[in-house]
């Protein structure tokens, strides 16, 4: 037996994902779409269904550019009240589907759109699992004139901060990319982070965690609830 690659994996997801929202691709159907990789290979096989379903709200300037080039609708998150469905990819998931996201820095825009989907569908090649999230670096959006204060205030709290040097976020903002975190309790650390003064977001989906997880391993996709 041949082994897959990581983008065969994350293909072998994208595809799971579609047969998976089929059902939701009604003409009046909105779906949410994330973004990474793995997400780009759900927007190209969604291509294939543009005409079954009215649109899209994107979670970042990449993915809306993408979704139109395949000529579905981008519709703005202030026109639309429910999402029947976010799609969206993850850099690590737990047992109890908390997430890690923002590897892409468009995390801020991701738990927007998530916030107003009825299921969140996570799609993730069997790297992405984890027992406790913080091996991945915590990706924490941040004001840019309160960069440093919350850099020290993350010290405080037993974890290092990286500036994600040269990446400014679709809403003008930058990343801390926080190194060393055990997360055992991912809802408290979400709460926060997200209350210090100057940080927008943060990476962890443990509020609104996913509510499927679809996992490609070596030997087929597994569908975690
Ligand atoms: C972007 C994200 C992505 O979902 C995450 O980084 C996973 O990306 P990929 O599918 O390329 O592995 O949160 O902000």
């Amino acid at each position: 037996m041949s082994v897959m690659t990581q983008d065969e994996l994350k293909q072998q997801v994208a595809k799971a994902a579609l047969d998976y929202i089929k059902p939701e691709l009604t003409s009046d159907a909105i779906i949410g779409v994330g973004t990474g990789s793995t997400a780009e290979f759900f927007i190209d096989g969604l291509a294939a269904y543009r005409d079954d379903f009215k649109g899209a709200v994107a979670s970042s300037d990449a993915t809306a550019k993408r979704l139109a080039g395949h000529g579905i609708e981008v519709f703005d998150m202030n026109d639309v009240t429910q999402l029947s469905v976010y799609v969206d990819g993850a850099d690590e998931a737990n047992k109890k589907l908390q997430l890690i996201k923002g590897g892409g820095a468009a995390l801020t825009r991701e738990k927007i759109v998530a916030s107003i989907a009825k299921t969140f569908v996570c799609i993730a090649d069997e790297s992405k699992a984890v027992e406790v999230l913080g091996a991945f670096p915590l990706p924490v959006e941040v004001i840019p004139m309160a960069r440093s204060a919350v850099a020290r205030r993350i010290r405080d709290l037993g974890g290092n901060p990286v500036y994600r040097e040269g990446v400014v976020t679709d809403n003008g903002n930058v990343i801390l990319d926080v190194h060393g975190l055990q997360i055992t309790d991912a809802k408290e650390l979400e709460r926060e982070l997200n209350n210090m003064v100057g940080v927008v977001t943060n990476g962890l989906f443990a509020a609104r965690p996913a509510d499927v997880l679809l996992l490609g391993t070596a030997s087929g996709v597994k569908t975690l609830t």
